[in-house]
């Protein structure tokens, strides 16, 4: 059967405007206006249904709109067809009314119906009102460009494929919220295979990344085969994030150290460790270098400081210094001769900057440009006989990823505190790290045995050239201890998004990569500003915003899952462009989302409290509207796994296959864990400690 279109859309009709205003559009529903299914739009449909899509017939085109509620209207008079038969009683007859959401306009082309978002001119009254076909409603829902990989269907819709632009959804970071249980986690995982398996029809080995931070340890029988898991115990490969990775804030933030007794002994002990001062050096020559090195960038700090210049005290310490070095240099003389210059040139510059006056004060002149630069000549060329290099002078600063050991580090630590004094303030601080470094919990992860470059990290955790190792990288946090797991959580972050940085810098082009957060508000708390000392949660939802705010610039997306979007850091989430919704219904959390949505789309939030898990709204910048999905199916065996505890089954010993469930106790194994009584034969070190 072909209807012409004026015929046609009479049989779609449902009925017609009655009042617009701004922000409201009111429409009476025709008595013939199907109740409940609808079947004259092709697949029969559910209609009037709340969110539903209707048109209006405008000259421009179709303007869509979303059904935001329905009501019955008590009418004194039966709306007849027909002519009016005085001859029947007229009771108070139900009309049916329902208020509108324009959302834009859906105009028809060669290549079939476009839809565009906004409307420029509104309805007036009396203008038809239609039920779309699916045609109409598959071309709102699949609105935009390049949507490549079909996440789900829309049940509002006709069922029409729900198909995303991974460049959008994945480029300017996603929220995925919903009550515990509402599908979250099997969105995310599903959204990461559904991308990896559309891009391999492609191309057979994307080349992607996707590093799932993973709080739960649910990730990883999703992606057991085809990507690399990183565990504590002896499961996976072994998680891995040495403590020479950390930077200074996160010292900083793990030993709690003071802002002004502690951070700058603290910060240069790192200093001195990344710049490899501490090593023992047995070559004289060598030492004898660096030794110039030393107190050749520190002369050059001097003089940039303006101190020799300036009057006493300043000529004094100066001058103080000169002596010290005099000595040392001196000692140097012994073994290499072609030092003896520099000494005399220091010999006769002290001696003019320290004078003896008959009186017995001591006077020490300032000393004039010419004299430093010429002594800062005079150790450069030095130092370059010796065979140090420009390159070499460069400072190091105290967060870049040079390896040292905890050991080094604690005993260059305490004799600093000691050389400077100290001593009394760094006894808790090096008692923690001290601990940290006994605990065989923290140690594997941690420890001086983790030996591993920072070539293999990046390589193994970010991925290799050509996503060679895999797509998928799964960190289970599930247990990592509970002290350093926010430290963990953010290197972890914080290397990533370094690396990229750096990657762009050396390449010129970013490297797409995605960077997942589960349980995203214990880790990405909203924190106070203010105080002094800042904790170690505090410094990882630091690196979290920064990834917000700058990720994109280096490729990298963060996706985020969370129960709890009121306790999320608001930066980052106001740094989200996507939100994939799932069912809400703490009012608290509510108000949050639907403050991310302008206030003519809030009708579809209203349905948060309701939504089925596995259903969710999808809206911001990866889809053109706010469009509710049925998200694809996934298998048993794609599904995370959240370890629910299973009481019954504990209960009565078995499951519902029939297989036994057990739980044997024994807690002397745990409590000798932990009180530390329990040494495995291969740790050397707490037998040692014990003996
Ligand atoms: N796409 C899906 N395919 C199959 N089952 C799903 C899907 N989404 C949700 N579910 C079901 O819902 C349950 C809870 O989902 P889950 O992702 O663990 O929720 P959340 O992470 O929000 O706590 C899952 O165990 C699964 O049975
Ligand atoms: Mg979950």
């Amino acid at each position: 059967m072909s209807l012409s279109p004026i015929e046609h859309s009479a049989s779609l009709r449902i009925g017609a405007v009655e009042f617009v205003s701004p922000d409201e559009i009111k429409v009476g529903l025709d008595l013939e206006a199907p109740d409940g299914i609808a079947a004259n739009a092709g697949v029969p449909r559910a209609f009037p249904r709340i969110n539903g899509y209707v048109l209006i017939a405008t000259e421009a085109g179709h303007i869509v709109a979303q059904v935001e509620w329905i009501a019955v209207e008590r009418s004194p008079f039966p709306k007849r067809k027909g002519f009016a038969d005085y001859g029947l009683v007229d009771l108070p007859f139900p009309l049916r009314e329902m208020r509108i959401n324009p959302l834009g306009l859906l105009k028809k082309d060669e290549e079939g119906f476009q839809f565009q978002r906004g409307i420029h001119i509104f309805p007036s009254v009396g203008e038809p009102v239609l039920i779309p076909t699916d045609a109409q409603l598959r071309a709102i829902v699949k609105s935009g460009k390049k949507r490549r990989v079909k996440i789900g269907t829309s049940p509002l819709a006709a069922n029409a494929d729900v198909c995303i632009d991974p460049d959008r959804l994945f480029g300017r970071h996603l929220a995925v919220l919903g009550n515990t249980g509402s599908g979250k986690s099997c969105s995310v995982a599903g959204l990461i295979q559904w991308s990896l398996k559309t891009a391999s029809t492609a191309n057979s080995n994307p080349n992607a990344r996707f590093i799932i931070l993973d709080p739960n340890g649910e990730y990883a029988r999703v992606f057991k085969d085809s990507g690399r898991i990183f565990q504590v115990g002896d499961k996976g490969q072994p998680l891995e994030v040495p403590l020479w990775f950390w930077n200074s804030s996160e010292w900083i933030s793990f030993t709690q150290a003071a802002a002004r007794a502690q951070v700058p002994l603290l910060k240069r002990a790192l200093r001195s460790m990344r710049n490899e001062e501490f090593e023992f050096e047995t070559d004289p020559k060598i030492e004898a270098k660096r030794f110039i090195g030393i107190i050749l960038q520190s002369t050059i700090a001097s003089k940039n400081s303006g101190e020799p210049y300036k009057q006493f005290p300043h000529t004094k310490n100066f001058t103080e210094r000169l002596i010290v070095w005099k000595e040392s240099i001196d000692d140097y003389n012994n073994i290499t001769d072609n030092l003896v210059k520099l000494s005399r040139r220091l010999d006769s510059l002290i001696s003019k900057h320290k004078k003896a006056e008959s009186n017995g004060w001591t006077n020490y002149p300032e000393y004039t440009s010419v004299e430093i630069d010429k002594l800062i000549n005079g150790l450069r060329k030095y130092y370059k006989l010796l065979g140090g290099t420009e390159q070499d002078l460069l400072p190091k600063n105290e967060d870049i990823p040079v390896k040292f050991t905890g050991d080094v580090f604690v005993s260059f630590l305490s004799l600093l505190a000691r050389e400077t004094g100290n001593e009394q303030y760094f006894d808790f601080l090096l008692a923690r790290i001290q601990t940290m470094l006994a605990d065989t919990r923290m140690k594997e992860i941690i420890g001086d045995n983790v030996d591993i470059t920072l070539e293999q990290w990046l390589e193994s955790y970010i991925g290799k050239d050509k996503a060679e190792n895999g797509c998928v990288t799964v960190i289970d946090l599930s247990l990592v201890p509970a002290e350093i797991i926010h430290i963990i959580t953010s290197v972890i972050a914080r290397m990533t998004f370094e690396a990229l940085q750096r990657y762009r810098k050396i390449n010129e082009k970013s490297l797409p990569t995605v960077l997942v957060m589960e349980e995203a508000h214990t880790f990405i708390k909203r924190y106070k500003e203010d105080t002094e000392n800042q904790n170690s949660a505090s410094v990882c939802t630091q690196i979290f915003e920064k990834i917000a705010r700058e990720g994109r610039k280096f490729g990298l997306g963060l996706v985020l899952s969370s129960q709890r979007p009121s306790e999320l850091s608001p930066t980052v989430l106001s740094q989200c462009n996507s939100f994939l919704l799932h069912r809400i219904s703490n009012d608290i959390d509510q108000d949050l989302v639907r403050r991310l949505v302008p206030d003519n789309l809030r009708g579809l939030l209203r349905e948060l409290p309701s939504l089925p898990s596995q259903q969710a709204i999808l809206l911001g910048w990866a889809a053109e509207l706010p469009i509710m999905v049925r998200m694809n199916d996934l298998a048993e065996h794609e599904r995370p796994h959240s370890d629910d505890p299973d009481f019954w089954d504990v209960w009565t010993g078995k499951n519902d296959k029939g297989e036994i469930v057990s739980r044997k106790i024994d807690w002397k194994e745990i409590a000798d864990e932990w009180q530390m009584k329990h040494f495995s034969k291969t740790d050397e070190e707490n037998t040692e400690l014990q003996s």
